[in-house]
Parts: structure tokens; C-alpha cells; sequence
């Protein structure tokens, strides 16, 4: 299978042949990464560096491991320590890192558009791990993943986003996802937090978490992002909790058998309740996270195939 792409900038870019590759070579590091044995050489030689201009737990660990079991020597740049505090401009910093020739190049930034940028004056393979509320590819490529295992298929699901579907990066590249493989989207949230202009990624709005929830096969949260919030997006986090958390009674209304999901970090008791998420009945989260370094494995070495292949 062929995945023609220099960069994985935003799953925009990506067709559905793309998205299947990537999940079908993800299968085979699921069961490498259980063995006890979880090292392969496929990255043997290449370098790796991991430029984080926001704070982020398990994307940074989770690429970092990916790069690190398949042999890539890998760099964890510390951003808030870097040059960019002294006035460098990002492209600055990244023509720096580029003249140390790296192969991959996995990017944080907080502006939409700043990773697209920075791709177009690097030599390497850049791989998009969140830009503002943009794209977020390899999320959206492990929450793929993570529901095909539970539902045996990624086609006509009917899948729930809720929440602050208007400052997440996690929903825009669901969204963009879910839409190409062919599934029925439905977001709730406060007309606030998820304005209407959503329509146009052919998504159905609903504001009643007990209506848009009818029936649907996966249940998608997403965190309140204060960080991103410039005024009054909603009254209080409890009102917040009562009508739109997450909990059992308000997920009676999807399948017997929906399954749970969320990015993390979670607030718990604002939009899910915690009890629910700790569920292993009902709840994927910890399988998100085992999908994520699976996907990004896979993602990684596809792209240095092409790297190779180019040298
Ligand atoms: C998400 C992100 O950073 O966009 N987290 C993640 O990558 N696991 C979602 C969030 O921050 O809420």
C-alpha cells in the first residue's frame, strides 16, 4: 500500500485508503507492543525530535516511545527552556534544528497553521501533534482505531462528539475523520461551544445531551478547554456538569453496547463523571492511550519508507 505523503500535517489531507493503511500497519505494533520483546529497527538510524510548544503528557510520551521502539534516536526539545523565550521566531528555531538534518519532526504549537508553516521550510518529515484548534491527525487516526477494535468496523456508526467542540483540535480531526469513512456525526454541546457553522462538516447539532444521544453506537467527550476561552462560554462548571457531563443516566439514552471515549486530560465531575470513566464496561480511555503509540508507530514509519526512498 502506498502512503504518498512528505508530512502528516492534518487528516485533511488524508484519503480513506491513507487512514486504512495506517490502522492496518497499527494492528501489527498493537501485538508487538504486548509482547515483552517490543523493539523493532524500522527507524534504526533516523533521528527523531519532539518540539512541544505546549504542555502535553501522553501525546509526547506516547511519540516518544513510538520513535523509541522502532529504534529512532529520539530528542525531546524543551521548549519553555529554548531560545524561543529569548526572542527567536519559531521558523529561526526550527532552520536550526534543521541544519542538525533530524528525519522526523513531531510538533506542538498553540497557532493554527503554525506546524503547516515550519513543514514548508524543513527538509524532514513533520508530523502534526496538535496545532491550536486546527488538526490533532494522530489522535483522530488512534480514536479510529480504537473504535474499529471495539465495533469491528469504521463505517456507518453513529458517533456522538459532545462538548467544546469549538476550541478542540480533537474534534476538528474526528470530525474531518469520521466524515470520510463514512459514519453519521452528531454534536452536543451548548450553542456556545458548538457554534453552527459546524453544519458544514455535514454534522447534526443537537444542545439536549438526552436527545442527541439517542442511539449512538460511540460516545465521544471532550474536555473544557479554559485555556482557550477568552470570555463566558458557559454559567458554572456544575450547571455545566448537570447538563452536558457525562454520566449513567444521561448515556442510558445511546446503545446498550456504546462505548465511552475521551482524549485526556479529563475534569472529572465537569464533563464526565469519573466513576464512568473508570468503567471497563463502558469505557475505551485507557485503550485510546495503548492505540496512540500503535498509530503513531505506524504513521512514523510510513513516512521514513518515503524518506528512503527519496534519499
Ligand atoms: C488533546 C489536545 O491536546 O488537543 N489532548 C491530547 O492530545 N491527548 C485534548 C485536550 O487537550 O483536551
Amino acid at each position: 500500500m502506498r502512503f504518498a505523503h512528505r508530512h502528516l500535517l492534518g487528516i485533511e489531507h488524508l484519503s480513506q485508503s491513507d487512514i486504512t493503511a495506517i490502522l492496518d500497519l497499527a494492528e501489527t505494533y498493537v501485538e508487538m507492543n504486548r509482547q515483552p520483546n517490543k523493539h523493532s529497527d524500522v527507524l534504526a538510524g533516523l533521528t527523531q525530535i519532539n518540539m512541544f510548544f505546549e504542555n502535553s503528557t501522553r501525546t509526547q510520551a506516547s511519540f516518544e516511545l513510538a520513535g523509541k521502539r522502532l529504534g529512532a534516536d529520539v530528542m525531546n526539545m524543551a521548549m519553555q527552556a529554548s531560545s524561543i523565550k529569548k526572542g527567536e521566531t519559531l521558523i529561526d528555531t526550527a532552520m536550526t534544528l534543521n541544519a542538525m538534518h533530524p528525519d522526523l519532526l513531531v510538533v506542538r504549537h498553540p497557532h493554527s497553521g503554525a506546524v503547516d508553516l515550519l513543514a514548508q521550510k524543513v527538509n524532514c518529515a513533520v508530523l502534526n501533534a496538535g496545532d491550536g484548534r486546527h488538526e490533532h491527525p494522530t489522535q483522530a487516526l488512534l480514536d479510529a482505531l480504537t473504535i474499529r477494535r471495539a465495533k469491528g468496523r469504521l463505517h456507518r456508526l453513529n458517533i456522538a462528539i459532545c462538548g467544546d467542540v469549538a476550541h478542540s483540535r480533537v474534534a476538528r480531526s474526528n470530525l474531518i475523520l469520521l466524515g470520510k469513512m463514512e459514519n453519521r456525526i452528531r454534536l452536543i454541546g451548548p450553542p456556545t461551544l458548538v457554534p453552527s457553522q459546524f453544519a458544514e462538516f455535514g454534522a447534526e447539532i443537537y444542545d439536549d445531551m438526552n436527545e442527541g444521544l439517542q442511539d449512538v453506537d460511540v460516545v465521544m467527550m471532550l474536555r473544557l478547554q479554559r485555556e482557550r476561552m477568552d470570555g463566558g462560554f458557559i454559567p458554572s462548571e456544575r450547571e455545566y456538569y448537570h447538563r452536558y457531563g457525562l454520566d449513567a443516566a444521561k448515556l442510558a439514552q445511546a446503545k446498550p453496547d456504546a462505548i465511552v471515549m475521551h482524549p485526556g486530560p479529563m475534569n472529572r465531575g465537569v464533563e464526565i463523571d469519573g466513576t464512568l470513566a473508570d468503567d471497563i464496561n463502558r469505557s475505551v480511555i485507557q485503550e485510546q492511550v495503548e492505540m496512540g503509540v500503535a498509530v503513531r508507530m505506524a504513521a512514523m514509519e510510513l513516512l521514513a519508507r518515503n524518506l528512503r526512498e527519496a534519499a
